[in-house]
């Protein structure tokens, strides 16, 4: 793909690549989702998966918070979960996701599909060519997908986990199965990814939601080989990549050491100690969700906050530091949004 002419490129791309920017760009997680009128409106008529599954309903999901706030990035309305179903396991929401027969033992990889997930997930890539197509160029789209030990939590947990302790376990006691899971997981995303960037996707973020879960040890020995083979494959995609990883400050070098340019945090962190602990990053982040639903000059006052930390740095996309909860009013959001341009200016010379 040629590349825009810099006048006309976005300021998400630009801060990706740690250009200067006329204003911080902003977006956020999971801003497609259950706060919306428009998307819970969607969610009486058809369920989480019938939405994903139909491109135009995910391209209506996908462009509701872009034509509602001044966000400067959308991203794609799919999930995580859905490469699963691709690898041969049954995924439903009720609404909280679960997957039929979990992988509890080595002999249960058997069950594992080993076809190439691009094909039968091809409705995301239509999705994403309708949202381009309507997005017109006014801001860029993000494609997705779940990291590798994420995804792994999910296939051997069968659902949300506090402790992950199957997952915990299974990494320990099979070291052998575990890096073929992790193997398998990583040839599925990379040919859903690269189906995603044909289709027109900008930029990818990799979500590792529970990577904070692991010691650093376990993240270093169990995971970092597997996550840098999957970014090592996603470079020539030539799209700014963006790891996202919750609780994993106290790995954050190592985390970042996988590949990515664009580091996304949560807010267990400040964002000033992250800029120093990621010299040549990007760096995604990293309000508290929880903030949104606070009085106006608590959140105002906590936005500035990240704000003046990472004044004067090259590579700040303004984000949450994990996906908008349900509860958040609207207003709020797109007052975050505004306060993010107006006070997130930066000179030209930007340091770092
Ligand atoms: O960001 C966006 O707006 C794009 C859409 C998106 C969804 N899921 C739609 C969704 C994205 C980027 C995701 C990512 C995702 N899915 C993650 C990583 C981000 C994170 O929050 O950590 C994870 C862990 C999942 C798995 C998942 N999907 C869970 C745990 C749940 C249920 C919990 C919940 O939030 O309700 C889902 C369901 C889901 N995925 C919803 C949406 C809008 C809400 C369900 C609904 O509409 O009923």
């Amino acid at each position: 793909m040629k590349s825009p002419p810099p006048s006309l490129e976005s300021r998400f791309l630009r801060a990706c690549a740690r250009r200067d920017v006329d204003a911080v760009p902003v977006w956020f997680m999971r801003q497609a989702g259950r706060y919306l009128p428009g998307y819970r409106a969607l969610r009486t008529r058809h369920s989480i998966l019938d939405i994903a599954k139909t491109p135009e309903l995910a391209c209506e999901a996908t462009l509701e918070p872009i034509r509602k706030f001044a966000l400067d990035a959308a991203i794609i309305f799919a999930d995580i979960l859905l490469p699963l179903e691709a690898m041969g396991l049954r995924l439903s929401f009720v609404p909280a996701p679960r997957i039929e027969r979990p992988i509890r033992r080595p002999s249960d990889l058997k069950r594992l599909a080993s076809r190439p997930a691009g094909e039968s997930l091809a409705f995301v890539g239509e999705a994403i060519r309708l949202a381009r197509r309507e997005l017109d160029g006014k801001v860029p789209l993000i494609g997705f997908a779940g990291a590798p030990f994420t995804l792994a939590s999910y296939m051997i947990e069968g659902g949300p986990s506090r402790d992950f302790l199957l997952t915990k376990a299974f990494l320990r006691e099979n070291p052998g199965a575990w890096t073929n899971l992790m193997e398998r997981i990583v040839r599925v995303t990379l040919s859903y990814l690269r189906m995603q960037a044909a289709s027109g996707a900008q930029a990818i973020q990799i979500f590792d939601s529970w990577a904070g879960a692991l010691s650093p040890e376990d993240y270093r020995a169990g995971v970092l080989p597997a996550t840098k083979r999957l970014f090592s494959g996603l470079k020539g995609l030539g799209v700014p990549l963006i790891y996202f990883g919750s609780g994993a400050s106290g790995f954050l070098e190592d985390f970042a050491s996988a590949g990515a340019g664009v580091i996304g945090i949560d807010w267990r962190i400040d964002i000033g100690e992250a800029f120093r602990r990621l010299p040549g990053k990007a760096v995604q982040g990293n309000l508290d969700p929880a903030l949104l639903l606070a009085p106006r000059p608590v959140l105002k006052k906590a936005a500035l906050r990240i704000l003046r930390q990472a004044s004067g740095r090259r590579g700040f996309i303004f984000n949450l530091g994990h996906g908008i909860l349900p509860q958040t009013p609207p207003d709020n959001v797109r007052a975050l949004a505004e306060w993010v341009h107006q006070y997130g200016r930066q000179g030209s010379g930007g340091g770092g």
